[in-house]
This record gives C-alpha cells, sequence and structure tokens, in this order.
C-alpha cells in the first residue's frame, strides 16, 4: 500500500490524477480519507477496536499517523475505555460516554462491545463492519467521501443476524471526535417560530449538551446543525461543522470528557426510541454530513453550500435557478378565489414575477384554520370552473403555478377525518390535542402514506401544477399507533420521516418538472434530509426584514442561499416594523425572491421599484444562488450588515449593505471585500449612488484591502452594489 500511496500524492501533485480519496495501511491497520479541506483517520488497536485517530486540516501521508493503541486505567474509576477516542461505541463493558448504539436482546441482556469484523473500499466509500465480540449483531458504519466539497457523510446500518428479535435503543448515525483539549466553543442554532435559526456561541465545558428534537419534525426550536472551533472568526481558523439529515427526532450531543475528549453524537433522538429488529433485518440511521474548515466559519459555510447544491438536493447541476415567486398567503389568507387571484397574477406578471403560488384556502371547506385540512379537492365555490382557468391564466401570463398543501394534517371538521378518524396518531381513550385545530396524520402506516400520495398525485396530474408548497403546521402530539404490535409503536417517530420522503421522492420521480418548497410554519422542517426531495425551504414566517437579517445570518451557517425562499412584503409587519421598501427587497434577494404582499395596495411608486428590483435580481441571482456567500458585518455585532456573494470565478460579485440604526451621525463602517480575485480590475455599479466612492472601476487587491464607503445614513438605509470583472 505504501508506494502505491506516495504515487498517489505524487501523480495528483503533478495534476495528472484525482487523490485517492481513501487509503488503508494493511500493516498498521489505518484509515485515512482525504479531501482537499481535510483529513480523517481511524485505525485499529491490538483488541480490534476501532479507534478515531485524526481530523483536522488535510495530510497526504498515511506513515505519519500513529497506530491506534490500547491505553491504560487510570484507576478503577477510569477505565481506558473511556480514555480511547472509539469511533462507533456500543454500549457495554464500561462505557459511560454517550454511545453510538444500545440494544436489549430477547433474553435482556444488553451487553454488545462492537469489534473490527471487515471493511470494504468502493471508490470513494468506505465501509467498516463491526460485530459483537459474542453475537451476530452488526454494525456497518459508512463513509462517504465528498473530495471537493471537504466533507463526510457517516451513518451506519444497524443489522441483526442473530436467531432472535433485538430492539435498538439508541441507533446513532455516527461520533465525531475534535482533537482533545480545551477550550472549545460551540455553535448551534436556536429559536422558535417566527423567530429561527438565531446563531447561539457558549463555551463547551465539562458535561454534555443536547441538541434535539423531540417534535416530530425538525423543529423551530434547534436546528441540527453544529460548529466547534477554538478562536475562529468568519475567515481565520479551525471550525468543524456539521449538519444531521433528518427530518424527524434528531439528536446531537456535544460532550466534554474529563479526558479533555470533545466528542459529537448525533443520529436517531433516544428519547421514546425503540426499534424492534426481528432476525435478518436491519436499520438505516439517518446520514450526518461533518468537515474541517482551516478558514474559519465563513468556509464551512461554503463547504457546506456547495455540497448541498452539488451533492444533496435535486435535480443538480441541471436544475434551474430559483423564479422570482409571489405567494398569495399575506394578501388574501384563506380569502382566495378565481377572480382575485386572476387580478394578482395579472399585477405579479407585470413586475417580472415567474412563479405565482396559490397559498392555504383553495380546498375543501377552507375558510379559516377551523376545516378542509385533509380535502384535497378544489373548493367549487371559491374555484367554479376547478383550478384549470386559473391555472391557464396565469400561463398566459408567462409564468409557472404553484399550490400549497399542508399534506400531513387534518382538521377533525374534515371529510377525511369524518371518514378515517382511525388514521391520525393517538392513544386510545386519551386525547387528541389539537394545535391550530388539527390533527397529525400517523403517516407512518402505509395506508395514510398511499392517501397523501394519490391525493397530491391527482392534483398534480391534473393540473399544470409546477411547484408545492408543502407546509407542516403544528407539532406532534399523543404519538400512539394503536394498530401496530405494542413494541412496533415507537417506531412512528421513524417510520413517519421514511413515508414523508418516500411520498416525495415518488411525486418527483412521477412528474419530474415538479418542484417543491418545505415549509413547516416557517422554519420548522429546514435540514438537510428533506433537502433530498426539495428545491427551497421557507425558513420563517417571520417576514420582516431587519428581523430576517438575523434569521439568515444563522439560516446561512448550514444552508445554502438558492434554497433559501425570501419575501417582500407589507409594512408595518407581524413586529409592527416599518422598513422601506428597498430595503425589504434587498434582504430578500439574498436568497430565492419572493413577493408575499398584497400587489392590490401598492402605489405606482411600488410598482416602479419593485420592477427594477426584480430586473436586478434576475441579473445578479446566478451569483447569489450559484456563489459563495462572505458575511462581511454580522447583525449581531454591528449597526451594519454587509453579506457578499462572489461567482466562482470571481468574474462577479454583488455586495448588500443595510444600516440598522444610527447614532451621533456616525459613519458607517468601511466594507472591505472578499474572495475577489486581487489581480484584476472590477467595474463598479451602485444600484442607488450610495457609493462614496467616485471611481467606478477598482482592482480586487484594493477592494479587498481598502475596501469601500457607503452613504448609509438613515435608519433602515440600504445599498447594493454589483461587481464585474472588466476584460
Ligand atoms: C403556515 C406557513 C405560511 C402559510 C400558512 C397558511 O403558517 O408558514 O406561509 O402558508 O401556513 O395557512
Amino acid at each position: 500500500m505504501r508506494p502505491l500511496a506516495l504515487t498517489t500524492v505524487l501523480l495528483s501533485l503533478a495534476g495528472t490524477a484525482a487523490p485517492q480519496a481513501i487509503q488503508f495501511d494493511q500493516g498498521r491497520k489505518i484509515w485515512l480519507l482525504k479531501t482537499a479541506e481535510n483529513s480523517y483517520a481511524m485505525g485499529l488497536d491490538a483488541q480490534s477496536q476501532l479507534q478515531h485517530l485524526y481530523w483536522a486540516g488535510p495530510l497526504w501521508r498515511i506513515d505519519d499517523i500513529p497506530a491506534a493503541t490500547v491505553k491504560s486505567d487510570i484507576s478503577s474509576f477510569d477505565p481506558h475505555q473511556m480514555i480511547e477516542n472509539e469511533e462507533f461505541p456500543g454500549w457495554g463493558g464500561v462505557r459511560y460516554y454517550e454511545t453510538a448504539l444500545k440494544v436489549t436482546r430477547a433474553d435482556g441482556n444488553r451487553d454488545l462491545v462492537l469489534h473490527y469484523a471487515s471493511h470494504h473500499i468502493d471508490g470513494d466509500q468506505l465501509d467498516i463492519t463491526l460485530k459483537d465480540i459474542r453475537d451476530d449483531i452488526r454494525a456497518v458504519l459508512h463513509y462517504r467521501v465528498y473530495p471537493a466539497a471537504g466533507i463526510i457523510a457517516r451513518w451506519s446500518t444497524i443489522e441483526n443476524h442473530t436467531p432472535k428479535a433485538i430492539t435498538l435503543e439508541s441507533a446513532q448515525s455516527a461520533t465525531w471526535y475534535a482533537p482533545p483539549g480545551d477550550g472549545y466553543r460551540l455553535s448551534y442554532l436556536s429559536g422558535r417560530w417566527a423567530a429561527e435559526t438565531q446563531l447561539n456561541q457558549e463555551p463547551i465545558h465539562e458535561g454534555m449538551k443536547v441538541l434535539e428534537s423531540r417534535l416530530g419534525h425538525t423543529g423551530h426550536n434547534l436546528n441540527p446543525w453544529f460548529a466547534i472551533d477554538k478562536d475562529a472568526d468568519e475567515e481565520h481558523g479551525g471550525v468543524y461543522f456539521g449538519a444531521l439529515a433528518w427530518s424527524g427526532n434528531w439528536r446531537i450531543t456535544v460532550e466534554q470528557t474529563p479526558y479533555r475528549q470533545v466528542r459529537v453524537t448525533g443520529g436517531f433522538n433516544t428519547f421514546d426510541f425503540s426499534y424492534p429488529l426481528p432476525p435478518g433485518e436491519s436499520l438505516v440511521t439517518p446520514t450526518f454530513y461533518a468537515g474541517f474548515a482551516s478558514h474559519g466559519f465563513g468556509q464551512a459555510s461554503r463547504l457546506l453550500h456547495n455540497l448541498e447544491r452539488e451533492d444533496i438536493a435535486p435535480g443538480h447541476p441541471n436544475s434551474r435557478v430559483r423564479p422570482v415567486l409571489y405567494n398569495s398567503w399575506e394578501a388574501t389568507t384563506f380569502d382566495v378565489n378565481e377572480e382575485g387571484q386572476k387580478a394578482l397574477a395579472d399585477k405579479a406578471a407585470k413586475l417580472g414575477v415567474e412563479l405565482f403560488v396559490m397559498d392555504d384556502g383553495w380546498f375543501g371547506k377552507r375558510n379559516t384554520d377551523n376545516a378542509g385540512l385533509g380535502d384535497w379537492f378544489v373548493n367549487p365555490q371559491k374555484f367554479p370552473h376547478g383550478l384549470g382557468a386559473l391555472i391557464k391564466h396565469v400561463n398566459d401570463l408567462g409564468m409557472d403555478f404553484g399550490l400549497w398543501f399542508e399534506p400531513e394534517m387534518v382538521n377533525p371538521d374534515s371529510d377525511l377525518y369524518r371518514a378515517h378518524p382511525d388514521w391520525v396518531m393517538n392513544f386510545p381513550g386519551r386525547p387528541r390535542s389539537e394545535l391550530r385545530n388539527q390533527l397529525v396524520l400517523n403517516v407512518a402506516r402505509d395506508d395514510v402514506k398511499e392517501y397523501m400520495f394519490k391525493a397530491l398525485d391527482k392534483m398534480v396530474s391534473e393540473n399544470n401544477i409546477r411547484y408545492i408548497k408543502w407546509d407542516m403546521n403544528r407539532t406532534f402530539g399523543e404519538p400512539g399507533w394503536p394498530e401496530a404490535a405494542p413494541a412496533e409503536q415507537r417506531t412512528l417517530w421513524v417510520k413517519y420521516v421514511w413515508n414523508l420522503y418516500d411520498i416525495m421522492a415518488r411525486l418527483r420521480e412521477k412528474h419530474p418538472k415538479l418542484e417543491i418548497e418545505s415549509c413547516s410554519g416557517g422554519g420548522g422542517r429546514v435540514d438537510l434530509g428533506v433537502l433530498r426531495y426539495v428545491d427551497e425551504y421557507w425558513p420563517s414566517d417571520n417576514t420582516e426584514a431587519f428581523d430576517r437579517l438575523r434569521i439568515q445570518e444563522g439560516y446561512s451557517q448550514g444552508y445554502a442561499a438558492e434554497f433559501m425562499s425570501a419575501w417582500v412584503t407589507d409594512v408595518p409587519n407581524m413586529n409592527s416594523r416599518s422598513t422601506p421598501l428597498q430595503y425589504r427587497f434587498l434582504v430578500a434577494m439574498q436568497g430565492a425572491l419572493g413577493i408575499g404582499a398584497n400587489l392590490n395596495k401598492w402605489t405606482d411608486e411600488d410598482v416602479q421599484l419593485a420592477t427594477k428590483m426584480i430586473a436586478l435580481d434576475k441579473r445578479i441571482r446566478d451569483t447569489v444562488q450559484r456563489g459563495d456567500l462572505y458575511r462581511l458585518l454580522s447583525p449581531r455585532t454591528n449597526d451594519t450588515t454587509a453579506n457578499e456573494f462572489v461567482s466562482k470565478d470571481a468574474s462577479e460579485a454583488v455586495l448588500f449593505a443595510f444600516r440598522h440604526s444610527q447614532q451621533y451621525s456616525t459613519t458607517p463602517p468601511v466594507i472591505r471585500l472578499r474572495g475577489l480575485n486581487p489581480a484584476v480590475v472590477y467595474k463598479l455599479e451602485s444600484i442607488d449612488g450610495k457609493l462614496v466612492d467616485t471611481q467606478t472601476e477598482m482592482s480586487g487587491a484594493y477592494l479587498m484591502q481598502n475596501g469601500l464607503n457607503l452613504k448609509l445614513v438613515n435608519d433602515y438605509d440600504s445599498t447594493a452594489v454589483v461587481l464585474k470583472r472588466l476584460p
């Protein structure tokens, strides 16, 4: 193996061959996973335990990595098992940290000690099979290396090859280790409805921090993303980061042990988790993506964004850039009808909108949120000609048509509930807690899944629907599944999500042009699991532009601008704040631009500005959606927010800047750009003359070293500058 590794390196240095992403040192039993940005290693010790060995910047020489060794006990209270960085520990022996797998056998025996059994390398994927020291219970650890993206995906398959059933009580995707040490800091995203993805940073001390959802969906309260650093900022310093791809109950624990280990374990939430595995069956855990960036939080985000665009989201690289969308919700709420929607569509088309989405209210007896969910047929009073006439009108105006659904829900006042009261999750004889007057269908049931698929498929087959806004407006309650055998009932948490993904996958397969937006009362379903099936997320029901700056900043830590639906809505907004229309547009143009305002109320001046802004969006959206994001000034720490997007070849860039409120006539900060080509000259176009600098052509070097001065004077002032490389 060693000469081959050296040859590979030399070839790759000469630029004649792609470097080998996975290497194995047969003699010393070490695996080295390599990407352009980082390397990851593990090895077997003399007892055949798989130990984590290295995770940091890129390595090229496997010989440098010392073999895994069995350590000595420190005391009878500090066994060696606790000190070794076991890559995927089972709960058994003397292990007291968060383990990756916990089982109970039919006879009550719960001890599980996993040792290496075999491995297999296939291109960029490595599978290592661990097996219990006595029984044929296996954990197959999957590692998929994304050499260009700088990310490794890990997940596991738990297999029962014994003749008796076992029950899984914890099935994690991976345990990750930062290099042993103190002084680490955890970054994570928390919030609540209408205030999602707020960035938190706190020191990691001994003990455990749990990030999780017990809500059934991904959740507004915590998002399955984390980052760990010591002293990094946007541009500098090492950052470990990861995101768990799961839209149900998830859990990420961040733990510092007394031995200075920093461990991150993630997968299915262990809360109320119990998954029976009959003989011959297996369970696959969600994918946990993670990476290490040497150049700060900015690079960590860009690596994730690249991975999402290149390897996770459907349709890439051939998907279209996100079109400019209009959504009727804030304009009409439930009061939709053919004439009203046509009138809005006429106005939207004139502005340059490309995708017209009718939101809630079009189906069943849906006049308020009291009734109708589950009855996915067009309301004949509101739409006497079905949806056909409206869709034709929208299409004739040159726009695609999109429609809102909330397929997982039912109102008790609906034909569906009257026919199938047993279809909702429930515990017999117990209350059925309503939230927003609705109950959650037990999507884990295959008959419910088929109903949902058929209802959506029928609507999409019979109408020219290009886009579905897939909403989910409450958390689970009383998650019972009385029809299943008692031991199976808790699998609802997992099977619900699989069935949800299955419906989306089948719809997309049958209707290849169909696009889906993931919405859950705003950002309740923003995760990399659902991103395999959707084109956009709705990050928050809070569309107030100043609040959005922070929601979007947090969102951007883990998720790319392309997938972030962002609307311009009317003021005063939900928090009573009023910001200028240009400010609202520029905030929204940092994602996939949408308009959610009541266009019937817009003045000529509003229409004029909106038309200009939408035209601008169409010029810059390739750079915003497919380029690299640089967060220049954070709304958390400055009175000015600035974000810059740079195209992959650095030939184009867009700078967005926002003044929150100034005091004492203080001048706004100078904004130093990043990510440009220092050696070329850029032409600068200010969208509104708010550039103080008088030159309109500047080198990348000057723009990055000296920066730009902007006339951001008033409260909620905003501007944008478009940069284009001169030939
Ligand atoms: C949720 C969504 C909104 C809207 C309403 C409709 O709150 O997040 O955008 O679709 O439902 O009822």
